[in-house]
């Protein structure tokens, strides 16, 4: 027998017990005669004592030990007289009678322990001993723990599991495709899936009214923290159903997942229309444990906003720009210079591309100040006061340009100061549905539209008059869960009508021929009795990053990519041999 127990589970309850333990050695400290071993597996750890009046074999394999041996050991527990609160086994030691060598370890690359000295390609290429440390593992048991609280609650729900395949054609998700060299088939590929969203449809058309899955899905996209080459989604389609349908089912998952693996419980979601994620936040998924809300010192009739408070007083940049637009750092005012030209250098940077910042600090005293003093008296510094409803000790923080980019910069400024000011802890959670986002999006380099979420999302039905003339205005039924500003998720109603399918591939710029080509197999279907039908897809990975307060997918993920999309563990993607590439009629090299 390996085992009797596991290394995480005595205590004083199993004082003078016989047991067997098996496990890797964590280390082993000779402490001149005594010598304390650590032996670790994936449920914990426990010490191991051997003495010098110990058998003298048993000393010689002790003193054999290196780090991540893998050992079997027998003995009694005894009490310790120097305990480890930090850890459950803290309170005994296994006096060892027998010690077995069931493997020995080459010294590993980097420190197996919850704080290690690996940098990151290090320890992807070698992940599997990375996955020994504790920090790594339990953000696998996490997610281990969030999938079957998803499948229990969808189960209940009476949501069938329903496997797509994974060899199709071409998705419409908008990133490029992975694509795989039929053999059978010369010349022709087959795609793998960007998600399974026209195979659930289908489902619906069959009548399993209540699917889900949780499935890998592919896209070759530049890669960021939140976005892996393979990454996996809880996809879910439900028919006979509306928007608020879904938006309660999928509130009611989110919120099982975290009271059952993280006791957190939760109010009603808030819900944000897109128009005004933008105007308020300048993004589509705003993080809302904080306030800093936008406001515009230049006229915006249309939204609702006030007078102009910024042209026409000589200031060049304001008077040039087509908006303005600022936020107030509560409690900021006291930056120094130094702070301020860092946050300058911030805004500057290409990837936000800012072309300045300007500032203006309610001081303690109640005085105001800004950058552009020269051209803004202290009247008109009260009127950006009372716009900014600034306290003394609060700093306004305000940018100039095009309207669409400028949203955008202030939106990295405003979460910059999130995070400086420490208003985005990990441990507070703020889910918000974004509503309403618009149909279709302008797309400068290829100048049409293209579908914002994709192409069978339905059109609110009051505003496809608007299709032929401000097709911008569209709205969709679809929506996007956002959690501490990362999209978690995003679905829609879909189009379940075979004309009205046919006129939105007119307006993405399909011709019949096309639509047919790549998407006549769903038209058809809509005309066999498709049931009105909507759903949502969750970024799983995503899920439990945000539930184990990380900054990437990559650590929730058994064996991620790098971010040039390589696994540097199996070494891939790698060439292949000119034999198997003449099989697959792909053209070998010279
Ligand atoms: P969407 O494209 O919004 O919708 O994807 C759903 C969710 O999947 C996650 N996600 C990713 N996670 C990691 N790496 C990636 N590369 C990546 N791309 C997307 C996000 C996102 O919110 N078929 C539709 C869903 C539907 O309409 O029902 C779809 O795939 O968290």
């Amino acid at each position: 027998m390996h085992r009797t127990h596991t290394c995480g589970e005595l205590s004083l309850k199993n004082l003078g017990e016989q047991v067997t333990l098996s496990g890797w050695v964590q280390k082993s400290r000779d402490l001149g005669g005594t010598t304390f071993i650590d032996v670790r597996d994936r449920y914990g750890l426990t010490q191991l004592v051997v003495n010098t009046d110990d058998a003298a074999d048993l000393r010689t394999k002790v003193k054999d030990l290196g780090r991540e041996f893998v050992i079997k050991v027998k003995g009694t527990v005894v009490e310790r007289s120097n305990k480890n609160p930090k850890i459950p086994t803290g309170e005994i030691e296994i006096k060892v009678s027998d010690l077995e060598i069931l493997n020995v370890a080459k010294l590993p690359p980097f420190m197996i322990e919850d704080e290690t000295d690996g940098g990151d390609e290090l320890r992807m290429k070698y992940r599997y001993l990375d996955l020994r440390r504790n920090p790594v593992r339990n953000n696998l048991i996490l997610r281990h723990k969030m999938a079957q609280e998803i499948r229990k609650y969808l189960d209940a729900q009476g949501f069938l599991e329903v496997e797509t395949p994974v060899l199709i054609k071409s998705t419409p998700e908008g990133a490029r495709d992975f694509v795989v060299p039929s053999r059978m088939n010369p010349g022709e590929f087959y795609a793998l899936p960007q998600s399974p969203q026209t195979f659930k449809q289908l489902l619906m058309v069959s009548g399993f009214d209540r699917y889900f899955q949780i499935v890998k899905c592919f896209r070759d996209e530049d890669l960021r923290a939140d976005r892996q080459p393979e990454f996996t989604q809880i996809d879910c389609e439900m028919a006979f159903i509306e928007q608020e349908d879904i938006l309660n089912m999928f509130e009611g998952l989110t919120r099982h997942m975290f009271k059952n693996v993280k006791g957190i419980e939760f109010n009603d979601f808030p819900r944000m229309h897109y128009a005004d994620a933008m105007r308020l936040y300048g993004s589509d998924k705003p993080d809302i444990r904080f306030g800093m809300q936008f406001v515009s010192l230049t006229p915006a009739l249309s939204e609702g906003e006030g007078e102009d408070l910024v042209k026409g007083f000589g200031f060049p940049v304001f008077d040039n720009a087509e908006f303005v637009v600022g936020i107030n750092a509560k409690g900021a005012a006291t930056y120094t210079r130094k702070q301020l030209d860092e946050l300058t250098d911030f805004v500057k940077r290409p990837q936000i591309g800012a072309t300045g910042l300007i500032y203006m600090r309610h001081n303690e005293d109640g005085t105001l100040k800004s950058s552009v003093d020269k051209f803004y008296d202290e009247e008109q510094l009260k009127k950006w006061s009372a716009a900014f409803a600034t306290d003394p000790g609060d700093l306004v923080l305000i940018l100039a340009g095009g309207k669409d980019k400028v949203r955008k910069q202030l939106n990295e400024l405003r979460l910059e100061m999130g995070n400086r000011l420490g208003l985005r802890d990990k441990n507070t959670f703020a889910p918000l549905w974004v509503i309403d986002f618009p149909l279709l999006e302008w797309d400068e380099e290829t100048e049409r539209y293209h579908a914002m979420h994709h192409p069978f999302t339905s059109p609110k039905p009051e505003d496809i008059p608007l299709l032929d003339s401000y097709p911008g205005n569209v709205r969709a039924n679809a929506y996007d869960l956002v959690i501490n500003g990362t999209e978690i998720g995003g679905g829609s109603i879909r189009i379940h009508d075979r004309k009205l399918q046919s006129i939105m591939f007119k307006h993405l710029g399909f011709s019949p021929e096309e639509a047919q080509k790549q998407f006549g197999f769903l038209l058809e279907a809509f005309e066999y009795g498709a049931p009105p039908h909507g759903g949502i897809a969750f970024g799983f990975d995503r899920l439990v990053s945000i539930l184990a307060g990380l900054d990437t997918i990559r650590d929730v993920i058994a064996f991620p990519k790098n971010n040039s999309g390589r696994d540097v563990m199996i070494d891939s993607p790698s060439t292949i041999d000119d034999k198997q590439k003449k099989e697959l009629f792909i053209e070998t090299t010279v």
